[in-house]
């Protein structure tokens, strides 16, 4: 009996699957986290969560559910807050990220970051930096936030310790205390090149 190769399968009459290894199906993406440039061959499978996490090392962006449910996972792409298990590496090729590590100016915290520690807005932190990073967002959207309205913006985002007080009290202290041009970090460091 002759062997078939081991890249084609034969999967039905009409049809025939290819078998690709994964290094072929690899993908070169470029992004800017946190203002550095990164260029990195990828999985097209690859959650964008994980990329950061294992990828780049960037491990202060969490999983919580890898379903979109908790927020934990919450990132700033091209100034829009997303869920970062939610979508893929590859989407993210050509686009600027911000994550909880790019938010602090070297040992100075950055004002939300200092009203949550101030506040008592986190206990085990887990749901942190993505709630900050969700606040981050919120805030430049509306600057002025009532309660209500801050309960709404972080509506996505879980937290199973504090009960939401001090994370609202947090959000609403750093909205008193900064301006819109305060809410934004350090311009680009390293600006994008496309490729062709
Ligand atoms: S890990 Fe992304 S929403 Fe929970
Ligand atoms: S502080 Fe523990 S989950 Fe929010």
């Amino acid at each position: 009996m002759s062997k078939k190769p081991m890249s084609v399968r034969k999967t039905s009459r009409r049809s025939k699957k290819i078998w690709v290894p994964e290094v072929f199906s690899q993908k070169t993406i470029r992004v800017i986290v946190n203002g550095k440039e990164y260029v990195r061959d990828v999985k097209p499978r690859l959650l964008l969560v994980d990329f950061l996490r294992d990828s780049l090392g960037l491990t202060g962006t969490h999983v919580g559910c890898d379903t979109s449910n908790c927020g934990a996972c919450t990132v700033i792409l091209n100034g829009r807050s997303v869920k970062s298990c939610s979508m893929f590496a590859i989407q993210a090729d050509g686009k600027e990220i911000l994550t909880i590590e790019g938010l602090a100016k070297g040992n100075q915290f950055h004002p939300l970051q200092q009203a949550f520690w101030d506040n008592h807005g986190l206990q085990c932190g887990f749901c942190t930096p993505g709630m900050i990073m969700q606040a981050y967002w919120f805030l430049k959207e509306n600057p002025h936030p009532s309660e209500e309205q801050i309960r709404w913006g972080i509506a996505g985002n879980l937290c199973r310790c504090t009960g939401y007080s001090n994370i609202v009290k947090a959000i609403q202290v750093a909205s008193e205390k900064i301006g819109v041009e305060q809410m934004q970090v350090e311009p680009r460091k390293q600006r994008m090149v496309r490729r062709s």
